[in-house]
């Protein structure tokens, strides 16, 4: 089969529309899609379209595998975006690396790898866990509590926030991992052993269906968020909506960016967003970073002239672009992003107030190998008018 040259240029879509993780990749898929949209309606890449060819893999990892091989077989699709949790993208990267196919991944996610056949665009750990653990050790004390979803990412991002806690002299007093699948009862077991062994903070790292149990089974204990909140690297607009402001108010996000970051881009995007999906609909980081990467991909195809993993590998790196978080970059070296880093607290509208902010962009360092200044946690600007 050959193509034309006025063809549509086919992108593949790895998202999930059911399964445990399905809201945040659905609204994941949305931001790829509205910006696919916004592409196609400015010309597409020099006059072809973006088709995007969506499928459901359930929020199962192998089935992004059988997925992704059946479209580099059957469709001859080599360039992709999606993936959520950090087991899907490892599922796929053999697959990837075997064909020369390229994945641009909108998670935040543990660090510790470095495809050349993927392109990571949500925060590495030098950009969420480290000003996420210098706020909350400062604000909130030293012992933190870890509970996490039984995967990859919980442990890793456990062990990057264990070494940042014990450097500071903090300690863990308590570490718990349940099934992704675990329902409201294993939370509220395991919120007894938070509440038994009284840390200053809880660190959360779990994903999907059981981030409402978690926040819920905390409101039931009668803890006191001011006192004592969940932080973490995951919990979004996206899940605070789904499950109650009520239930989430006043707990910590660390992320590059929230719905409430006051640019005009974001303004912008926002209110074209919500025409186009509705008053009602949310955003969120992952979401941010679904709809830049695929103004991204679009840049890079305009000057490689289509989808060729090869040319794309050659023009992403070093491209920018003015996201709504702020401006944006993509690493030459190890293929991460440039991000801006922002603490966030939830409030009763479910949305995030923003308690501080880095005010320029920071370097992506995915294996934390900058031993000196670097290291610190990226000097955040705290935001006047914030309860402290
Ligand atoms: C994740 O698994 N990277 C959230």
């Amino acid at each position: 089969m050959t193509s034309s040259h006025r063809d549509p240029i086919r992108i593949g879509v790895l998202l999930s529309e059911t399964g445990v993780t399905a809201p945040i990749e659905c609204s994941q898929q949305r931001a790829t899609r509205f910006a696919t949209e916004e592409i196609n309606e400015a010309g597409g890449i020099d006059g072809r379209e973006i088709e995007l060819v969506l499928c459901d893999p359930a929020s199962r990892p192998s089935r992004y595998a059988e997925l992704l091989t059946g479209m580099i077989a059957n469709e001859r699709i080599r360039v992709v975006v999606g993936c959520y949790m950090s087991s899907t993208r490892k599922a796929v990267l053999p697959v990837l690396e075997r064909h020369n196919a390229l994945l641009l991944y909108p998670t935040l996610y543990e660090g510790f790898e470095c495809s050349r056949n993927v392109f990571y665009t949500g925060a590495a750990p030098n950009q969420n866990s480290f000003p996420l653990a210098a706020y909350m050790l400062r604000h909130h004390g030293k012992r933190v509590f870890m509970i996490g979803s039984d995967y990859i990412y919980p442990y890793e991002a456990n062990r990057v926030m264990s070494d940042l806690v014990f450097e500071s002299g903090g300690e863990k007093a308590g570490e718990i991992y349940l099934p992704l699948n675990a329902d409201y009862e294993a939370y509220q077991d395991a919120m007894k052993k938070i509440v038994a062994a009284a840390p200053d903070f809880i660190f959360s790292t779990v994903v999907g269906i059981g981030m409402a149990h978690l926040y819920r089974a905390y409101a039931e204990a009668r803890l006191d968020p001011a006192r004592c909140p969940i932080a973490t690297l995951s919990t979004t607009e996206t899940e605070f909506t789904a499950m109650g402001a009520d239930i989430g108010e006043g707990h910590i996000t660390s992320a590059p960016y929230f719905q409430s970051v006051d640019t005009p881009v974001n303004r912008d995007v926002l209110a074209r967003f919500q025409r186009r999906f509705g008053d009602d609909v949310v955003t969120d980081m992952c979401w941010e970073a679904a709809y830049f990467q695929m103004h991204l991909l679009a840049e890079a195809m305009r000057r490689t002239g289509g989808a060729e993993p090869d040319a794309l590998l050659r023009a992403l790196p070093g491209l920018e672009f003015d996201a709504p978080q702020g401006r944006v970059r993509i690493d030459e070296r190890n293929h991460h992003t440039y991000l801006r880093p922002r603490i966030g607290r939830l409030n009763a509208r479910a949305q995030f107030d923003i308690l501080s902010e880095s005010p320029d962009w920071v370097r992506p360092d995915p294996f934390v190998i900058a031993f000196d200044d670097d290291r610190r946690a990226p000097a955040l600007e705290v935001r006047a008018g914030v309860r402290e």
